[in-house]
């Protein structure tokens, strides 16, 4: 370089360094080229989550007892959420996919573990279990200190607008489609009573369970979606099926 050049080079520089807002600016360019080569790229691509054979959105029953979930707090001692490591797998079962919380809004993962994670608790106890539990959690866990949740039984279940919480999880991604908000109402009083027509509501949501799950046939409880919501927790995706551990070892990178 000839001392000219140099020169040249030290006044801008000089320049940039006297003028504040000049500075402001190229700072704040220099750092935004970070930030683009980070989160461009997610403009071009579909979908940062590999699809999983038998993922789907929650029936608005399950929808419901998860907003009950929510409301109670539940998420302050249990996670959902199992981690890739040997202890973890050995308690709580396959490790979680990215996929099976895909359609969760907001994500239930967590952090906080009073109680044992939940991600897998699906068809591991009965109803029965799960009622006599949530009412009561010493009677079948002397050492428990879960709180009781006695009064979801005594609850109807109130749901001011199934179609329209579906709508509103429709806006965000989840596919719905025009049916399943169409009969949203009728969904959510089926999958709890045995004796009302489920229609075609196993179609639309494969492996729903469909069945009176609070042990009060008369009536539709808190009780009912919130059990529904923990009978289907990691059931959907058959994590051991061969087409599974394809999309796995894809979602791996080929290893
Ligand atoms: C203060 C913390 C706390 C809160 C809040 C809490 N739990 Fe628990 N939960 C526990 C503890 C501790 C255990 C382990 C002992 C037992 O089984 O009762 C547990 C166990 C469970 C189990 C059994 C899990 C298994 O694999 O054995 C389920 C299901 C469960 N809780 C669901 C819920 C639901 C649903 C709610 C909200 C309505 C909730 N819990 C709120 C602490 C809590």
């Amino acid at each position: 370089m000839s001392n000219t050049a140099k020169t040249g080079a030290f006044e801008g520089h000089k320049k940039l360094e006297r003028n504040v807002t000049l500075l402001a600016a190229a700072t704040l360019g220099a750092v935004a080229i970070g930030g683009i080569v980070e989160i461009a790229p997610l403009f071009w691509i579909d979908n940062t989550i590999e699809k999983v054979e038998g993922m789907r959105p929650y029936t608005p029953l399950e929808q419901a007892g998860r907003d009950i979930y929510i409301r109670e707090g539940c998420y302050v001692c249990h996670s959902q959420m199992i981690r890739p490591f040997r202890d973890e797998v050995e308690r709580y079962g396959h490790y979680s996919l990215a996929a099976e919380s895909m359609y969760d809004h907001p994500f239930q993962w967590g952090s906080k573990r009073t109680g044992p994670d939940l991600a897998r608790v699906g068809n591991k106890y009965s109803d029965a279990w799960h009622v006599q539990h949530l009412k009561a959690p010493r009677s079948v866990v002397p050492e428990s200190i879960m709180p009781n949740y006695s009064f979801l039984a005594e609850a109807e279940l109130k749901v001011a607008d199934p179609a329209a919480n579906l709508t509103a999880l429709r806006h965000v991604g989840v596919p719905y489609s025009d049916t399943d908000i169409a009969k949203a109402k009728a969904d959510l009083a089926a999958q709890a009573n045995p004796e009302a027509d489920a229609g075609d509501l196993a179609t639309r949501y494969p492996k729903a369970q469909i069945r009176d799950f609070d042990g009060d046939p008369a009536r539709v409880t808190e009780m009912d979606a919130l059990v529904a919501y923990l009978q289907m927790l990691g059931t959907l995706v058959d994590v051991n099926s061969a087409a599974a551990q394809e999309e796995l070892t894809k979602a791996e990178g080929g290893k």
